[in-house]
């Protein structure tokens, strides 16, 4: 695991989006995973930039999202599909064909099971961004006991659910399930990048950078990964 540390959340923003601009560059058709969160926006704001300064383009990419709410439609502007469209697909050359983003419309079992054959089919994952939850998670991989393998349903913990209130009308509004994929799919991924931004991150980030590796810190998983980028700022670093 390879921590950088940040003057501040833009600096963070484009070193990720450079790790993403290198990747597309030396493999247009590459596979790319994307996060929702706050903390990514600017990295999709800087990939916009690049796209529109004609230094990278999107044609040849196929993206999986983490995630996705259960219990939304893909036009409420909560959704991670409305989320992704209005920060990074409406504005760059992907073909919308290649788009995936966990569909929580119909069955989801058999979505799960479909969302794992899909990124196989696609060559796998070549570079993943995740954010982290104040409780560790990834994705929606929620503290718990084991490392889930593959995509699965996931109910939200009660701090998830506090924490994404804030951009609900009211809590109730927020989402209890999600559709997310597993550790096991993240640690797939040929690279992981991981954003972290603020004081309230730091924390969370000490844990999974010093800590102990376990299923009740998820994203302390990434220590056995042999290609894992922690990006953060002086804030999200102040504890390590
Ligand atoms: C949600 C997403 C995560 C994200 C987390 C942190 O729960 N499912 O993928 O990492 O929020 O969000 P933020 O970056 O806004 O702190």
């Amino acid at each position: 695991m390879v921590v950088k540390i940040c003057k501040d959340y833009d600096a963070m923003s484009r070193v990720a989006a450079n790790i993403f601009a290198a990747q597309i560059i030396t493999k247009p058709g590459s596979v790319l995973g994307f996060a929702t969160g706050s903390t990514p926006e600017g990295t999709y704001k800087e990939l916009v930039k690049m796209y529109k300064e004609g230094l990278i383009s999107f044609k040849g990419v196929t993206s999986f999202n983490l995630d996705e709410y259960v219990g939304i439609t893909r036009s409420n502007d909560q959704s991670y599909y409305y989320f992704m469209h209005h920060h990074l697909f409406d504005h760059v050359d992907i073909n919308e064909s290649n788009v995936n983003i966990p569909n929580t419309g119909g069955n989801l079992q058999d979505e799960c099971m479909d969302y794992e054959r899909r990124i196989k089919a696609a060559g796998g994952i070549d570079l993943q961004i995740v954010g982290i939850g104040n409780n560790g998670h990834i994705g929606f991989n929620e503290p718990c006991d084991n490392f889930v393998e593959n995509t699965n349903v996931v109910e939200l913990q009660q701090r998830t659910i506090e924490a994404n209130a804030r951009f609900f009308d009211s809590i109730e509004d927020v989402p209890t399930k999600a559709v997310t994929m597993g550790i096991g799919t993240i640690m797939r991924a040929k690279k992981v990048v991981l954003v972290a931004s603020g004081e309230g991150k730091a924390d969370i980030i000490r844990d999974i950078v010093k800590g102990k590796i376990t299923p009740m810190a998820p994203a302390s998983v990434l220590r056995f990964h042999n290609d894992v980028t922690v990006i953060v700022d002086r804030a999200a670093a102040s504890m390590l």
